[in-house]
C-alpha cells in the first residue's frame, strides 16, 4: 500500500512537473505560468547544498540567514560580504540543477545605488552566483535598476525584511494595516517594473500575499505568508530541526536533527571511553 501510493505520487508528479536540467529564473516565471509551485531552501555550504540539489530543490538561496544559524550572531546584521561570498562559493561548487540566489548583507547596498551594484557584481563573480536578493521596496528602487542594467537578476524581498529588525522592533507578521499593505502591494509592483524576477514575501497575511501573487506576473516565494503564492521558502536549519530554539506557527519541521546529531555524538563519546570503537574491523 505504501509502496503503491508512493508509487502514484511520484507517476503524478512526473506527469505533471516536467524535468528541468538547469533551473533559470525564466525556469521559475514558466514554473508560475504553468501552476507548478516553486520550492525553495536556504544552504550555505557544500555538503547541505549537494544534498539539496540531489533532492531536486528548485532554488537554492544563501540567506544572510547564515549570519544566525552558521555565525551565531542574534540578527543578520553582522554578516559581512566576504563572508557571504564565501558561503555562496561553496554553494556553487556543489550545485548543478538549482538557481543559486545570493543575499546582499546588511550594509552592502543600502548606501546608494554604485555601492550596490558593486556588491552585486562582486558576489556574481567571486562566487559565481546566478541571482541576487535585496530587501526593501521603493527605497531601493534605484539600487535594483542598476544591478539590472548589469544583467544581473534580481529577486525582491518584502513584509517582514529582517535587516529593518530595528526599525520594526518585533519579528511579528508585518502589513496587518492598510496602510502599510498598500505600501506592499505598491513596493511589488514597482520591483515587478524594475525588472525583479521574482518577489520573496515574509510573515504577512496570507490574503495580502494572494493578492500580490495575482497581480504581478512574476514568481512571489513566500515564508509565513499562506499557501496562494507561486512558491516556499523555509530557513533549512529550521525545517531540518537543526535549530530547535525557533519554532513560528509557518513552520514545518521535517526532521529533528539536533536531537538525532546529539544522540549519534553521545554513542560515539561512550563507544571511544568503552573502547568499543573502534572494533577489530574498523582497523588496519
Ligand atoms: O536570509 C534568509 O534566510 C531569507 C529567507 C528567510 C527568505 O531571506
Amino acid at each position: 500500500m505504501g509502496f503503491i501510493s508512493t508509487f502514484e505520487t511520484h507517476f503524478f508528479y512526473m506527469s505533471v512537473h516536467k524535468e528541468i536540467k538547469k533551473v533559470t529564473t525564466h525556469t521559475l516565471i514558466e514554473m508560475k505560468m504553468r501552476g507548478e509551485k516553486i520550492s525553495m531552501l536556504t544552504a550555505y555550504d557544500f555538503s547541505m547544498a549537494k544534498i539539496f540539489d540531489a533532492a531536486k530543490i528548485d532554488v537554492l538561496l544563501v540567506g544572510d540567514s547564515a549570519s544566525n544559524v552558521m555565525h551565531g550572531h542574534e540578527t543578520t546584521l553582522p554578516i559581512t560580504l566576504d563572508e557571504m561570498i564565501s558561503h555562496a562559493a561553496a554553494v556553487i561548487r556543489a550545485v548543478t540543477r538549482a538557481l543559486v540566489v545570493v543575499d546582499l548583507p546588511f550594509g552592502s547596498y543600502q548606501g546608494n545605488s554604485k555601492e550596490a551594484l558593486n556588491s552585486a557584481i562582486r558576489i556574481m563573480k567571486e562566487a559565481e552566483a546566478h541571482a541576487v536578493k535585496l530587501e526593501g521596496g521603493e527605497e531601493v528602487a534605484e539600487s535594483v535598476k542598476r544591478i539590472l542594467t548589469a544583467g544581473i537578476p534580481v529577486m525582491g524581498h518584502l513584509g517582514l525584511t529582517p535587516q529593518s529588525i530595528y526599525k520594526f522592533g518585533t519579528y511579528e507578521v508585518r502589513a496587518k494595516e492598510e496602510a502599510e499593505a498598500q505600501k506592499l502591494l505598491h513596493d511589488a509592483k514597482m520591483l515587478e517594473e524594475a525588472g525583479c524576477f521574482a518577489i520573496v514575501l515574509e510573515k504577512i497575511p496570507s490574503q495580502l500575499a494572494k493578492q500580490v501573487a495575482q497581480m504581478v506576473k512574476i514568481p512571489v516565494i513566500g515564508i509565513g505568508a499562506g499557501a496562494e503564492v507561486d512558491g516556499q521558502v523555509l530557513v533549512s536549519h529550521d525545517m531540518l530541526g537543526i535549530n530547535k530554539d525557533f519554532s513560528p506557527k509557518f513552520l514545518r519541521r521535517y526532521l529533528n536533527l539536533y536531537d538525532q546529531i546529539q544522540g549519534a555524538v553521545e554513542q560515539y563519546i561512550a563507544d571511544v571511553k568503552s573502547v568499543d570503537f573502534p572494533n577489530e574491523k574498523e582497523q588496519y
